[in-house]
C-alpha cells in the first residue's frame, strides 16, 4: 500500500518523501513504483516524461527526522497499535506545527494515533483502496477531535490526487470494510459447508452483480492475514457474529496460504491453477 500511496501523489506532482525501514525495502518498493508507473505508460495513462519527472519527485529515507519540511505525512506501517501510536509521537515532535498527520489503518482506531500527538485536530485517517494506483476512493475517518479545516485541506489534496473521497466516523471497518468483510467470510463460510465450489461463487458475483473479482479470487488479492486481522478487531469491537472468522480462514492463515503473495491462497497459483475469469 505504501508504494502505491507515494506514486500517486508522486504522479499528482507532489515533492514525495517515502520512509521504509532499511535501504533493501527502499529499494524493493521503489522497483515496485518504477513497475506500476512503466505498466502505466504502457496503457497510455501517462507519458514517459511524467513518468520521469514523478520519479524525480520521490525519495526515500530511512529516518523520521528528514520529516521536517513536510504538510502532510501519511503513515502505511504495519498494523500494530503500539508502533503506529510510537511513530505517531515521533512524527509529532519531528513535523511542522501545521503538518496533518494521516493514518492508512484499515482498522485500528484514529482516536488512538491522534492522542498520541499534540495535534488530534489535525489528525484522522485517509484509507486507500489495493491497487491504489486504480482504485478511485480514498476512505477519510474522522475522529471527535479532527478539526473542520484538517478535513477540508485533506479532502482538497485527496482530489488533487485524483480520487473521489468519502468521510466515515472513527469506527471499526469504516464504512467499505464494515460491509466488505462480512460479505468475503460469509462467503468463506459457504464453500466451508460444501455449499457451492468457490469457482460457483466467484462466477456468480462476477456475472451475477459485475462485481470485478469474485469473493475467494479478491481474498487472495488482499491477503487472508490482512482479511482475518481486520475481522477479529470488528469482532472484537461489535462482538457481533457477523464478523466471526469463519475456522477455515484462521487455519489456512496459520498454514501460511495467505493469497498471491505466498502463491497459494484459495487458489493455488503456485501450481498453475488461476481464479475463472468473467468471461
Ligand atoms: N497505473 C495507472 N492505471 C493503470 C495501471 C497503472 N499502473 N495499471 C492498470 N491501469 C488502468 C488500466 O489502464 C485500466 O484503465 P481503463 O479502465 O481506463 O482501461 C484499469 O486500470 C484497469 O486495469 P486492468 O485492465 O489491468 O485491470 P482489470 O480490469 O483486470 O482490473 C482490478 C484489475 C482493478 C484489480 C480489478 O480486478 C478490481 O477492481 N478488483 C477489485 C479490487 C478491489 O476490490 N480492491 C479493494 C480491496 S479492499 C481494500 O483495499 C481495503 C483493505 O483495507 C482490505
Amino acid at each position: 500500500m505504501g508504494s502505491g500511496i507515494a506514486e500517486v501523489c508522486a504522479r499528482a506532482g507532489y515533492t514525495t518523501l517515502v520512509r521504509e525501514m532499511n535501504d533493501e525495502l527502499l529499494g524493493r518498493g521503489r522497483q515496485r513504483i518504477e513497475q506500476s508507473m512503466g505498466a502505466g505508460v504502457e496503457r497510455g495513462k501517462l507519458s514517459a516524461v511524467d513518468r520521469d519527472a514523478a520519479l524525480q519527485r520521490l525519495t526515500g529515507t530511512t529516518s523520521l527526522a528528514d520529516f521536517k519540511d513536510c504538510d502532510l505525512v501519511i503513515e502505511a506501517a504495519t498494523e500494530n497499535p503500539e508502533i503506529k501510536k510510537k511513530t505517531f509521537a515521533e512524527l509529532d515532535q519531528i513535523c511542522p506545527p501545521h503538518a496533518i498527520l494521516a493514518s492508512n489503518t484499515s482498522s485500528i482506531p484514529i482516536i488512538q494515533m491522534a492522542t498520541a500527538t499534540k495535534r488530534p485536530d489535525k489528525v484522522l485517517g485517509m484509507h486507500f483502496m489495493n491497487p491504489v494506483p486504480i482504485m478511485r476512493l480514498i476512505e477519510y475517518v474522522r475522529t471527535l477531535t479532527t478539526s473542520d479545516e484538517t478535513l477540508e485541506t485533506a479532502r482538497q489534496f485527496g482530489e488533487s490526487l485524483g480520487k473521489r473521497i468519502i468521510v466515515s466516523k472513527d469506527r471499526g471497518g469504516f464504512i467499505v470494510n464494515f460491509l466488505l468483510i462480512p460479505y468475503l467470510t460469509e462467503a468463506i463460510r459457504m464453500y466451508e459447508q460444501g455449499f457451492a465450489s468457490k469457482e460457483d461463487i466467484d462466477i456468480g458475483m462476477m456475472l451475477g452483480t459485475s462485481y470485478p473479482m469474485g469473493p475467494f479470487t479478491l481474498l487472495d488479492f488482499v491477503g487472508l492475514d490482512t482479511t482475518l486481522f481486520i475481522a477479529d478487531v470488528l469482532f472484537d469491537e461489535f462482538k457481533d457474529s457477523r464478523f466471526a472468522a469463519p475456522t477455515l480462514l484462521r487455519q489456512m492463515v496459520a498454514a501460511g496460504y495467505l493469497g498471491r503473495k505466498t502463491g497459494r491462497g484459495f487458489y493455488n497459483y503456485s501450481t498453475g491453477e488461476q481464479p475463472p475469469t468473467g468471461r
